[in-house]
């Protein structure tokens, strides 16, 4: 049996569309799943949709439908424009189904019967943006820091899950494990925020009904429904099948939950706490990202500075999106999109550094080389440096890529492109190619060539697929993905055979110009 590798994204509520902050999360966990099944692992990855709660009942208000109505409408757009990009999740989860309910309640009753839930009156600042109850470090000038809007006061008689009773246990847990949460400035803010106690007290996990009837009943009380986090954090334990299907645990154990660092306090706090409170095992681990800004300001629907991955698509394709997103976020920090940086890169990286020597390998070959891969004369140390260049790139992208360093991976791929450059540069076939007596070093130089481009294409997969695929094709090796095993497939410098047609073509990464706004 092949080693299990299990990963999910935040499931996005559905009062709005995917944005580049969804957009981003969703990407870097595709990236993930592509290589971790080109290494060979069992993988399953799930996203999907956060369809209960106030947010959405008010949107579906405010679009006059049932929420039923307009969650169906919304999760089908998340749906489709997933699909659209070409993302390679397992499952798209979505809260409404009947399987995701039913385990809800089994968690609530289960939490219930350990004797950690009570009833009780709470007065506290409700932020319906963020679906909790605000403490003093939420705030800023009175008002909630994310969604720069004031908390409702709000009094209501709750039940309330004895989440403090867990701390201690909590913070030695992250103290013993320090890989389980990371980049490690997050543990510490977890732990943080346990030591401080920051007004993080018990959590109250049920809506009263006549206020909110939008959610899953909760088992032990019909007036009350379950408060949304406690019912979507269960997605990720009801996707790896809990609670009955054989052999849930053995995926548990292996999952991890990738986040933006906006949902940290669920993640770190409430579901740990939850877990242990159920007598559950905890996950794999949790690994958190920062944020897009734009002009120094998170994205979010409240604040409506949106960048739609479909209109990024229609202007310029996806690829460039998706390179900038994964090239240009440190993990675990903040950075910021702006559409001209963006071409810059791609232009830079894309057009010019892979695009050049894709297209110049290939069109020499077409010329010198009937369109084959050339039989290599003797190599030297030229050749054996990019080889060499080839064996780094694959270790060091399997390295990043499983610290989910996406940045780190595409910069050490892209050496690899630089090396092979400068090999060329440095041969110049086109002018050996007019002495015949050189015949020998020109078939020698585009024979290291095309095995430098298959080993870029197949360590571009994960990032950029589609191109991945069209290299392969032109290199005369369509199904080279179906069977490679990284990263040892990666180092392979003999897996393209003399005699192989390869196939010039248009611009694999055409220049691209900004597109203004209409
Ligand atoms: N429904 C909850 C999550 C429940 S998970 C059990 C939720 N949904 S959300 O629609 O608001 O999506 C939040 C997630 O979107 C973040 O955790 C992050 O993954 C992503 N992003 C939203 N805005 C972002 C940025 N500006 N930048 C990067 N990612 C951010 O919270």
């Amino acid at each position: 049996m092949s080693r299990p590798f299990v990963l999910t994204t935040p499931i996005y509520y559905v009062n709005g569309l995917p944005h580049i902050g969804h957009t981003y999360s969703t990407v870097v966990a595709d990236t993930l799943a592509r290589y971790h099944r080109l290494a060979g692992e069992d993988v399953y990855f799930q996203t999907g949709v956060d369809e209960h709660g106030e947010k959405v009942q008010a949107a579906a208000d405010a679009a006059g439908e049932t929420p039923q109505a307009y969650t169906d409408r919304i999760s089908g757009q998340w749906q489709a424009t997933w699909d659209a990009l070409n993302l390679s999740h397992d499952r798209f989860f979505r809260t409404t189904e009947a399987e995701s309910k039913a385990a809800v309640q089994v968690m609530a009753q289960r939490v219930w019967d350990a004797g950690q839930i009570e009833f009780r009156e709470y007065e506290g600042l409700y932020c319906v943006g963020c679906e909790r109850f605000l403490t003093d470090r939420d705030m800023e000038g009175g008002l909630c820091k994310d969604h720069e809007k004031a908390p409702e006061p709000r009094r209501e008689a709750n039940y309330f899950f004895k989440m403090s009773e867990h701390f201690s246990w909590l913070a030695e847990t992250l103290e013993e494990n320090p890989d389980f949460l990371q980049p490690t400035r997050y543990r510490n803010e977890v732990l943080a925020m346990i030591r401080e106690g920051s007004g993080l007290e018990d959590l109250c996990i049920s809506r009263p009904k006549e206020r909110l009837s939008w959610g899953v009943p909760l088992p032990f009380d019909e007036d009350y429904v379950c408060y949304v986090w406690f019912d979507a954090l269960v997605n990720y334990l009801t996707g790896c099948g809990w609670p009955n299907e054989p052999g849930w645990e053995e995926r548990w154990r292996e999952c991890t939950h990738l986040i933006g660092k906006d949902i940290l306090k669920p993640h770190g706090i409430y579901w740990p706490t939850m877990l242990h409170a159920a007598g559950l095992p905890l996950p794999k681990g949790i690994r958190v990202h920062g944020h897009w800004q734009i002009e120094d300001r998170k994205v979010s629907k409240s604040l409506g500075n949106l960048i739609d991955p479909l209109v990024m698509k229609e202007r310029y394709g996806f690829s460039p999106f998706r390179y900038f997103m994964l090239r240009e976020m440190s993990f675990g920090l903040d950075s910021s999109f702006a559409e001209d940086a963006m071409i810059e890169r791609t232009n830079a990286h894309l057009a010019n550094a892979l695009g050049n020597l894709f297209s110049r390998t290939l069109n020499m070959t077409a010329r010198y080389s009937d369109a084959t891969v050339p039989t290599p004369g003797p190599t030297g140390d030229e050749e054996a440096r990019v080889r060499q260049a080839a064996a780094d790139a694959a270790t060091a992208v399997d390295k990043h890529l499983r610290a989910f360093e996406t940045h780190l991976a595409l910069e050490a791929l892209f050496r690899l492109v630089d090396a092979a450059n400068r090999y060329v540069d440095h041969r110049e076939p086109w002018k050996a190619a007019k002495d015949p007596e050189r015949e020998e070093e020109v078939r020698t130089t585009l024979y290291t060539c095309c095995q430098a481009l298959r080993a870029i294409a197949l360590l571009l997969a994960p990032f950029l697929p589609d191109a991945a695929v069209t290299m392969l094709e032109r290199l005369g090796i369509p199904d080279a993905l179906d069977t490679v095993v990284l990263p040892a497939d990666g180092e392979r410098w003999d897996a393209l055979l003399p005699g192989t047609p390869t196939t010039k073509g248009d611009a694999l990464f055409p220049r691209l110009e900004l597109i203004e706004d209409a």
